[in-house]
């Protein structure tokens, strides 16, 4: 772990941390590649700024950084959640001609979670300025990325964002920038970036779109997201936004699932082949198994959500109720759905995850829900569900033939 600055451009630094070990986050995100907790010093001819801090175990990586730093004015608090906002406390009473500048709500959070002193943080209004000497520090308010509190912060000299969790990857790298290749080449940036779009992210995906707006206002150089490398290309991050944010899912079906007796793992077999002769992109997950950020990753661009499960004390599988939870929590851009499985003696699992997924407002097409283990008519059933998903998806006009054309019914090609 480095505990040196590393300069981004001139009098702009990087002084954050990499916590390689992590494997969760909120006691609920999974971290293959563990994460990041950036923070950046600006030092302009009169002031010094610092833009977020650390998670509080990194304290003192941080302040090894700072060291020769013998005054900070400004601390720049783009989000209150801990992981940015936790080190503010310890750093205002080593600094303390310093103060904290944040969104109202922001400085509400901060002053309930870290009980900072209320004299020593201030509110900044969108668009508010501060001059440092030489660097104009811009505030840009951005709600709900992913909290109510956070805004970003503009470099206008030099053309940097300091992006705070926007944009950002759960992505530890001694890599400062974003490399077209290697351990922060641009496939896996692009690929972590993405799950963290969907675990997080995702919820927000309407406000994003504004926001998005509201940046190509905005001459980008360098991105500064609060986790993961750097992008001195920001198309990079910032077109997979606009892609993932878009109104319009892909040619896809998610299909979470568990089989207990093997009932539900025949049915998925078979429809997972019919939704192939359909030609429907099928993404496959067994909640047994499967991480839920690879699961949220699924669920970004599918146009259908197919739920597998199997019936325990009358009801859906808990692997799957707690899939179905998250899925509706995450509000993914889905349009079509529907219920696969098989029960012993009863079953109201159908009535429950259609409650379960609410939010999501599918077009459900007739779930397939049967006793025992599937039979000729319960394959042909599966059949008919794949035949309404198939056409739900060439209505959209999300099914192509090799032309690019719509498909035509009857083509299962
Ligand atoms: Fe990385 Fe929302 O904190």
């Amino acid at each position: 772990m480095s505990t040196r600055p590393r300069e981004i451009t001139n009098g702009v630094s990087s002084v954050g941390v990499q916590d390689w070990d992590r494997r969760l986050f909120d006691a609920l995100i999974p971290l293959p590649d563990g994460t990041s907790y950036n923070a950046y010093l600006v030092e302009g001819t009169d002031k010094t700024a610092l833009i977020d801090t650390v998670d509080p175990p990194f304290l003192e990586t941080l302040v090894d950084q700072l060291a020769g730093i013998e005054r900070i004015d400004i601390i720049i608090s783009n989000h209150a959640e801990q992981d940015h906002s936790g080190s503010i406390g310890p750093l205002l009473e080593k600094y303390p001609d310093a103060k904290v500048l944040a969104t109202p709500k922001c400085r509400a959070l901060l002053l309930d979670e870290l009980h900072l002193d209320a004299a020593r943080v201030e509110a900044v209004e969108d668009g508010a300025t501060v001059e440092l000497g030489g660097k104009t520090l811009e505030f840009i308010h951005m709600p709900w990325v992913h909290w109510p509190d956070t805004m970003v912060t503009y470099l206008r000299e030099d053309k940097v964002l300091f992006s705070c969790d926007l944009f950002g990857s759960h992505l530890a790298t001694n890599e400062l920038f974003v490399r077209p290749e290697g351990p922060a080449g641009e496939e896996r940036v692009h690929e972590a970036g993405k799950r963290y779009y969907a675990e997080i992210m995702m919820p927000f995906r309407k406000l994003i779109q504004k926001h998005l707006e509201k940046l190509d206002g905005y001459d980008i150089a360098t991105i500064c997201p609060s986790h993961g490398p750097l992008h001195a290309r920001p198309a990079l991050i910032v077109d997979a936004y606009r892609e993932w944010t878009s109104n319009t899912p892909k040619n896809i079906a998610a299909i979470p699932y568990v089989s207990m007796h093997d009932s539900t793992r025949q049915m998925i077999d078979h429809l997972v082949d019919a939704l192939t002769q359909r030609g429907i992109v099928v993404e496959r997950f067994n909640l047994e198994e499967v991480d839920l950020g690879r699961l949220a990753m699924g669920l970004v661009d599918a146009a259908t959500i197919i739920i597998g499960t199997p019936t325990v004390l009358t009801g859906a599988h808990p692997s799957v109720v707690h899939a179905a939870y998250i899925a509706n929590a995450l509000r993914p851009k889905a349009m079509f759905g529907s219920i696969v499985g098989s029960y012993g003696w009863a079953s109201r699992a159908v009535d429950q995850i259609t409650d379960l997924i609410s939010n999501l407002k599918l077009d459900l097409v007739e779930p397939v829900v049967i006793k025992g283990a599937p039979r000729e008519e319960d394959f042909a059933a599966l059949d008919v569900l794949a035949d309404g998903i198939a056409a739900k998806h060439r209505e959209a006009g999300l099914l192509l033939a090799a032309d690019g054309e719509p498909t035509k019914p009857g083509a299962h090609g």
